[in-house]
């Protein structure tokens, strides 16, 4: 059986109750939380820094938190969000002078390390990085906003990331951000994503636990479609 991961963005959450729709999610059996950090320079956008993943741990948010930096630079950010709690960070190489050092500076800081492609940004950025990920984000739409839709340019540069995984028989993550929804997901699984952001398509329903329950049924299909 594939494990597949569920990471709420809270980018689509209410943030005038930020803690308890977090906690909310997670009840309805989210995994991990997808924290999207935007600074209005890399992106256009401004979102969140490291004082509120510190609130959202002193709220008793447990599970995993996995940062989505779309800042530029990165590197003075690392130690802050290790610091407030974080257990993933993942940055855009085209956002750092040094990808080698920045990967170093998130493991010495205690953190697991990410790379994430933009559609338009070449796979050639692992080259000789590979063996210090612990997960590879391929964006599905362009960074900066939630509510947009999937860019099915995706599904093959999906298949293309899994298959190097493969050839290094390593436990990479492989999380896809931007556009996941229902109809969706079973084809970005089988492309080789386990990793799945989801924001607007769970946020944007009231009843979080009946649209979880379907991603898992809609998941289930798939690990059965691998096994047979
Ligand atoms: C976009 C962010 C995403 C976003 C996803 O730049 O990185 O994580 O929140 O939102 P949806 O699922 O609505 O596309
Ligand atoms: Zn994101």
């Amino acid at each position: 059986m594939k494990k597949f991961f569920l990471a709420p963005s809270i980018l689509s959450a209410d943030f005038a109750r930020l803690g308890k729709d977090t906690k909310k999610v997670i009840d309805a059996g989210g995994d991990w939380i997808h924290f999207d950090v935007m600074d209005n320079h890399y992106v256009p956008n401004l979102t969140m820094g490291p004082m509120i993943l510190k609130s959202l741990r002193d709220y008793n948010i447990t599970v995993p938190i996995d940062v989505h930096l779309m800042v530029k630079p990165v590197d003075n950010l690392i130690p802050q969000f290790a610091k407030a709690g974080a257990n993933f960070i993942t940055f855009h190489p085209e956002a750092t002078d040094h990808v080698d050092r920045t990967l170093n500076l998130i493991k010495e800081n205690g953190c697991k390390a990410g790379l994430a492609f933009n559609p338009s940004t070449s796979l050639n950025f692992l080259d000789y990085v590979m063996h210090k990920l612990d997960l590879i984000l391929l964006m599905s739409v362009n960074p900066g906003f939630s509510s947009q839709s999937f860019l099915p340019s995706t599904f093959n540069k999906l298949r293309e990331v899994s298959k190097k995984i493969e050839l290094n028989s390593s436990n990479i993550l492989l999380e896809v951000d931007g556009g996941v929804k229902l109809d969706n997901i079973a084809e970005i699984a089988f492309s080789g994503a386990n990793v799945f952001v989801i924001g607007s398509a769970l946020f944007g329903h009231t009843n979080y636990d009946i649209i979880i329950k379907k991603i898992r049924e809609e998941l289930k299909y798939v690990n059965s479609r691998f096994i047979h």
